[in-house]
């Protein structure tokens, strides 16, 4: 048994848990607003979430990684959060999460709380009381006054050139102190600073709060954020846009690692063996290795950003959209399981709420590839070294949404950035055809349960329109299909489980300039496992000389069962036994 498999089998307990379990795990994420709702008004909510918990008990997950359920004002769905330490009635009550906190852990699935912490939302108490600029809070958010030489509220007045997520600027004046604050993402969601002592104890002391409640860990929303150069520098103007790029200044910042160890110490984080994972837009290789390395005590893993920002156009935004040759997706891929083999460890994802569904982008959903594509993809990924993350309806080979008109999206980055190109002119066509490909509302559309009205999702007019194709592509249609793409995620799940292999091996990439396969070897010991997969809509013979010999070799899972050789169909894949 490897040290990572050691004993973790009493739910919830602190003390029994290996210090690295979450390298055998496997966490699903639940978008809460998406997922099931329990009284009909719409919204997904925490109940609907625990009468669901049999499903991800059946696929065999290890941990749930909630998405905000905090108290919030809704501006971007939760992550403006305006009480850490309460649940939003729409999703519920206190009672509601410990209960669903308890049903997990009878479940041996740990919960994994979302952590919003390099803003608050504008009605946070903290922030209401900083707009006061005589507050003892005032120093909690970054207030700034105009640009020297312009008056407030004039254009070009803004401290920095900085451009916001959402669009804009990323500042935002107060009338009534004439001065600005500092906001990264939405106007509603004001930039904490983590220089100050007082804001770190403060959000210390609510982690602790929640560990104590029994949450196993954190996912960080954007962390690398909350160390920025404190001098504010303006940012370089990409071609063709207004404002600066923030990146270099606001993220990654000189105290970043302090930060991170001082969370970590104070909060218990890896005394307690909870489990942190990092988002970092931005990051390299280089620096997730650093935060990971497990002696510095920092994070277990982060989610890079890179492999999903490869079908971006050079010195582009996300909505320049490039074609994606196969190479260069593994080739990073390899990069970061090479450069984080020996220390650190990786994060495997294709999905999230933020990021359009995996088998329309780097698959191929039309209805002759949809379920093999699904299904290869994740054999690509779960075959990685890393700890896996399923993004709810990824199981079932979900779909991205199929919306025709403006008016069906609700996302604040979708909107607010139609609104903007429309504002500068762009083609209403073309900038249609980006939100359709990469909008967060591909991902966001209600879980498709089953293939009644509302996909099972909801008693209520559902807050985002199901996709039409839940009368196909649905929870219980899957559960009745032993060739389902559910089916295969549960046999990778388990492979996982019982095979150190699969977690622990070394891995090789075989062919990585073919534009085709995808061909993996992770060897552990005596055992050697082979990815042999087509992505790609057109068959492909793959060359033998090029290949380890695989007469003998026992296939473990496959998309087309019963079939061998060399010769492969679109999208088909094996997962080979190499040991004899
Ligand atoms: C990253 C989250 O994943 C995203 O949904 C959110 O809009 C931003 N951070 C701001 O919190």
């Amino acid at each position: 048994m490897s040290p990572s498999t050691s004993p973790t089998s009493v739910p919830g307990s602190t003390e029994l848990r290996a210090p690295d379990w979450w390298k055998t795990a496997v966490v699903y994420q639940v978008y809460p607003r998406s997922f099931a709702d329990s009284d009909g008004d719409g919204v997904g909510d925490i109940p609907g979430i625990t009468s669901r918990l049999d499903h991800l008990s059946r696929l065999g997950v290890d941990v749930l990684w909630l998405s905000p359920v905090y108290t919030s004002p809704m501006d971007d769905n939760g992550y403006d959060i305006s009480d850490y330490q309460d649940v939003d009635p729409l999703f519920g009550s206190l009672a509601d999460l410990d209960a669903l906190i308890a049903a997990c852990h009878d479940r041996g699935i740990r919960l994994l709380m979302d952590l919003v912490v390099n803003h608050t939302s504008d009605e946070h108490p903290w922030f209401v009381e900083s707009r006061d600029p005589s507050s003892p809070k005032r120093d909690w958010y970054w207030w700034r006054p105009p640009r020297p030489g312009h008056e407030a509220g004039s254009p070009g007045a803004e401290p920095n050139n900085w451009a916001a997520a959402f669009s804009g600027p990323a500042w935002q004046l107060d009338e009534k102190s004439g001065e600005y604050y500092l906001h990264l993402f939405s106007a509603k969601q004001p930039d904490l600073n983590w220089e100050n002592p007082e804001v770190r104890q403060a959000v210390y002391a609510m982690m602790r709060w929640w560990v104590d409640r029994g949450v196993d860990g954190f996912r960080m929303d954007v962390i690398n954020f909350i160390s920025k150069d404190p001098t504010l520098p303006d940012g370089p103007v990409l071609p063709g846009q207004a404002l600066g790029s923030p990146f270099a200044g606001s993220a990654n910042g000189p105290r970043l690692d302090e930060f991170l160890a001082e969370m970590n110490r104070e909060v218990g984080l890896t005394d307690r063996h909870l489990l942190t994972v990092g988002e970092m837009p931005g990051s390299t290789i280089e620096l997730a290795r650093h935060v990971t390395d497990a002696s510095r005590r920092e994070l277990d893993m982060v989610f890079t950003f890179e492999h999903v920002d490869l079908d971006v156009k050079p010195g582009g935004v996300k909505w320049d959209i490039a074609d994606l040759p196969l190479p260069v997706l593994k080739r990073n891929l390899q990069s970061w399981q090479l450069g984080l083999a020996d220390v650190g460890w990786n994060s495997l994802y294709w999905n999230n709420h933020d990021q359009p569904r995996a088998v329309s982008r780097f698959g191929d959903d039309s209805p002759e590839h949809r379920v093999s594509s699904a299904k290869t993809l994740a054999t690509v990924l779960h075959l990685h070294r890393g700890t896996p993350y399923v993004y709810q309806g990824e199981e079932l080979g979900m779909t991205n949404a199929d919306f025709g008109s403006i008016e069906q999206y609700r996302d604040i980055e979708s909107v607010n950035y139609y609104a903007s190109a429309m504002g500068l002119g762009l083609d209403r066509e073309a900038v249609m055809r980006s939100l359709l490909i990469k909008s967060r509302d591909n991902a966001r559309t209600p879980m498709q349960w089953d293939d009644s009205p509302n996909a099972g999702f909801s008693a209520g007019e559902p807050w985002l329109p199901v996709n039409p194709n839940h009368t196909f592509i649905n929870a219980a249609a899957a559960e009745a299909d032993p060739q389902s793409v559910l089916a295969h995620y549960r046999a990778l799940i388990a492979l996982r489980h019982k095979l150190p292999v699969v977690s622990e091996g070394d891995f090789a990439l075989l062919l990585p300039d073919h534009d085709q396969l995808w061909v993996i070897v992770r060897t552990h010991g005596d055992d050697r496992l082979l990815v042999l997969a087509n992505c790609a809509s057109q068959p492909v013979s793959a060359p033998a000389a090029e290949l380890p010999d695989l007469a003998g070799a026992r296939v473990l899972l496959a998309t087309h069962p019963g079939r061998d050789g060399l010769d492969l169909l679109p999208w088909e894949s094996r997962l080979y036994n190499l040991a004899r």
